[in-house]
């Protein structure tokens, strides 16, 4: 795949979204008519009340799921024209995702190095450097050897964004990381979060803390499915 120029593509654009689940016999509207743009080594924070959109947004820009109209880039390729192939290279070279459950995120039999290694080669790049650099920027030098059980929650979630980083996607995107850690360990993840920016990768984060939305660089305000404030 080749890669458009860093500097100049966002690393993701979303164009007015629109998805609505079944619920029972309605169409129960989760996302109306959403637009925005995520830049490449910046912090995006989504937030809004429970139920406003925010998973369903950042599922849609990791291609988890389609929208039912509206378009999506990631990097610069349109995910929603794009066939199941085309979305799971996508999903496998240009995004990483860290789900809110810690475990979720890791494989329990490999150590923390291996873990970011792993997540290296999946991407189909070589750099050797990545689990030293990462976990060390990341506050995880002392853990390399350790596998998740090892590791507090806040730890794995730490190690989780590493290797979600890892390889050099264009879109990180984690759903509410720090949603069952305690103050400090979500503050250490957070941190994590903006020191990842020196990645290059354009990070989006849902979350309810307003620590959350102080830190970051750019937030998305969701009620009801549409955007609210954008600064
Ligand atoms: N898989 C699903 N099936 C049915 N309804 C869903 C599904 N996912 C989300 N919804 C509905 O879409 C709306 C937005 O949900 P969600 O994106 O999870 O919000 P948030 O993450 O902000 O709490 C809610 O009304 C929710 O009930
Ligand atoms: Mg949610």
């Amino acid at each position: 795949m080749t890669r458009p120029d860093m500097s100049e593509v966002p690393a993701a654009t979303v164009v007015d979204v629109h998805k609505s689940f079944l619920g029972g016999a309605t169409a129960v509207p989760a996302l109306v008519g959403v637009d925005a743009s995520f830049a490449r080594g910046a912090v995006t924070a989504i937030v809004g009340p429970s139920g406003s959109g925010k998973s369903t947004l950042l599922r849609l820009l990791a291609c988890l799921d389609k929208p039912d109209s509206g378009a999506i880039s990631v990097d610069g390729t349109d995910v929603t024209r794009a066939s199941a192939r085309g979305r799971r290279e996508v999903r496998r070279t240009l995004v990483g995702y860290v789900f809110q459950q810690p475990s979720h995120n890791l494989l329990d039999y490999l150590t923390a190095e291996e873990q970011v290694a792993l997540a290296v080669r999946i991407r189909g790049v070589s750099d050797p450097d990545a689990p030293s650099r990462l976990l060390g920027l990341l506050g995880l030098s002392e853990r390399l050897d350790h596998k998740p059980s090892q590791l507090s929650g806040g730890e794995q979630q730490r190690l989780a964004l590493a290797c979600a980083v890892a390889g050099g996607p264009a879109l990180l995107v984690a759903d509410e990381p720090t949603a069952q850690l305690d103050h400090e360990a979500g503050q250490l993840v957070l941190e994590a979060l903006l020191a990842l920016r020196s990645e290059g990768t354009g990070i989006v984060v849902s979350s309810h803390d307003p620590v959350v939305m102080d830190a970051a660089d750019h937030v998305l305000r969701v009620a009801d499915g549409r955007i609210e404030e954008n600064w």
